[in-house]
């Protein structure tokens, strides 16, 4: 057994899309890796396909709601200590500026920043215990690129960024690195009904994709949506030993959309 198949590797929101894909990359190597969804079954499912992808026994699905204290509380029990966190979940959808309550304000606080702080708290410091840890924000392109259709989205994807550098900074020379990862548009189901709504539930979807990217994503070097396997690829190195020296980042899987040299 080696150190990589020692490690505990949580992603949070991993029963669908770019969650399921960065569980599938870890499971590979062979380590316990903890599958998040809100649904018990959902999530099982989920475990259960990715053990059929890589013929890996290390699965540990664990159902919570982790846009609340008490769903943290319950990942908590159930895994104790971990060694990769990966921030991973996250909601979107579309609705005009002027049309978001408070109320959605506050949810997307919730889920999509608050739950990767709360992991964060409980988690970063048994990794500066040991020495060694990796914590992995899946931030977006929306972060710096703020959508009109959901500014709301942005916020939290902006927050998430701050949020983490300002933890590399927290746990400096410990071991221990946080970084952000900001993926482009990316096939997941999710951006399949999104884009679906936004140019056309009647075209088949090729030509739906390549219509999204040309009018609304038109910086895209890529010319095609991301797919799940790709960024999984990077958050897989960021949360390995050969990423030592990289902390305090934020790093881009965006298919060159933003269109600036740094990030
Ligand atoms: N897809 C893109 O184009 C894109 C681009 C840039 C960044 N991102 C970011 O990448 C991340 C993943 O996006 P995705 O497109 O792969 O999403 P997705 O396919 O919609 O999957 C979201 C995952 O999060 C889980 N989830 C949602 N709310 C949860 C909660 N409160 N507690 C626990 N789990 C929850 C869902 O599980 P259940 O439904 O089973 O509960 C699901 O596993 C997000 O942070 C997103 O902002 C995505």
């Amino acid at each position: 057994m080696n150190e990589t198949t020692k490690r505990t590797v949580l992603v949070s929101g991993s029963t669908s899309g770019i969650g399921e894909a960065i569980a599938t990359a870890f499971a590979r190597d062979g380590a316990t890796v903890v599958v998040n969804g809100r649904d018990q079954e959902r999530t099982e499912a989920a475990a259960g396909r990715i053990r059929s992808a890589t013929g890996h026994d290390g699965l540990l699905p664990v159902a919570a709601d982790l846009g609340t204290a008490e769903g943290a509380r319950t990942v908590f029990d159930a895994v104790p200590e971990v060694d990769v966190l990966v921030n991973n979940l996250g909601i979107f959808g579309a609705t005009p500026f002027m049309e978001i309550t408070d109320e959605e304000w506050h949810h997307y606080f919730e889920v999509n920043v608050l739950s990767g702080v709360r992991l964060a708290r409980h988690y970063i410091p048994g990794m500066v215990r040991r020495g060694w840890g990796r914590v992995i924000f899946i931030s977006s392109e929306s972060s710096l690129m703020i959508p009109t259709e959901m500014v709301h989205y942005g916020m939290t994807k902006t927050a998430q960024i701050s949020v983490s550098r300002g933890l590399a900074q927290t746990v400096a020379g410990s071991g221990v690195t946080v970084n952000t990862v900001l993926p482009g548009p990316t096939l997941t189901p999710g951006v399949e009904t999104f884009i679906a709504d936004r140019v056309g539930a009647d075209l088949p979807f090729a030509e739906a994709e390549a219509r999204f990217i040309a009018e609304e994503r038109p910086t895209s070097l890529l010319r095609r949506l991301i797919r799940p396997e790709e960024v999984a690829g990077l958050v897989h190195y960021v949360g390995s030993d050969a990423s030592s020296a990289t902390t305090g980042a934020t790093l881009r899987v965006d298919g060159g959309l933003i269109p600036m040299i740094i990030p």
